[in-house]
């Protein structure tokens, strides 16, 4: 199994304090992974570029940004140019999915494909040679806070046994609803790295939420190895 990896959302971050609230966790956590929504893909609007280049100032970790936005063609390399080490996009948005893998991969940025919970996975699987990422939500995107879906867990075992028939090196990384109690459920279904957005801003003590959730990964990440 792939060593565990934390990436806080800041979705729920405090935003007047945005580079304090990137360092407090960033001792914690493994990479950023940032939300963009368009008002068009979801019925929300975040933030753009400049946002993104603001975080990368604040720490050296990586950062995965995640576009809930309907034309990542025309924004890829200005999120890569603002620091993004991963992009991915949900395919949906697009008829030429290879494509738009193509236009981050020459941003600069590694791609990787958000699958929706609605969507069929099939629509990751089918590039697992040419991505960095699955990026499974168990919420519907658009909002921080929402409840985990539990039907989405077998559909990322699926996944993830698919990209370790391939051979592929693709990370499967779990995004929406992920608490404390969750970690173990979708470790155990094949996450490799937990988002975590209200768990870790949770509006009390950012850098004590990304310790606890840093430690249960931790914990897995030994008794894996224990168990050889
Ligand atoms: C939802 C976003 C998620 C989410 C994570 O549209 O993609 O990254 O904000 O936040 P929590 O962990 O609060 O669901
Ligand atoms: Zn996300």
């Amino acid at each position: 199994m792939p060593r565990l990896r934390l990436a806080p959302s800041i979705l729920t971050a405090d935003f007047a304090r945005l580079g304090d609230e990137v360092a407090s966790v960033a001792p914690y956590a493994d990479w950023f992974h940032l939300d963009v929504m368009d008002g068009h893909y979801v019925d929300n609007l975040t933030f753009g570029p400049a946002t993104v280049e603001a975080v990368r100032r604040s720490c050296d970790l990586p950062i995965h940004v995640h576009l809930m936005i309907e034309d990542p063609d025309a924004y890829a390399s200005r999120f890569a140019d603002a620091g993004a080490n991963r992009i991915s996009f949900h395919p949906e948005v697009t008829n030429d999915v290879a494509g738009t893998i193509e236009v981050i991969k020459q941003a600069g940025a590694g791609a990787g494909i958000a699958i929706h919970p609605d969507v069929e996975p099939a629509a990751a699987t089918a590039h697992l040679g040419d991505i960095e990422v699955v990026l499974m939500m168990t919420v519907r995107p658009g909002f921080g806070g929402q409840d985990f879906l539990e039907f989405v867990v077998p559909k990322i075992a699926e996944v993830a046994s698919r990209v370790q028939k391939s051979g592929s090196p693709a990370d499967i990384e779990v995004d929406g609803g992920v608490k404390l109690a969750r970690v173990a459920e979708v470790v155990e279904a094949g996450a490799a790295i937990i988002v975590a957005g209200s768990a870790v801003f949770d509006g009390v003590d950012a850098p004590a939420a990304a310790r606890r959730m840093r430690e249960r990964l931790d914990e897995l990440n030994a008794r894996t190895s224990e168990n050889g």
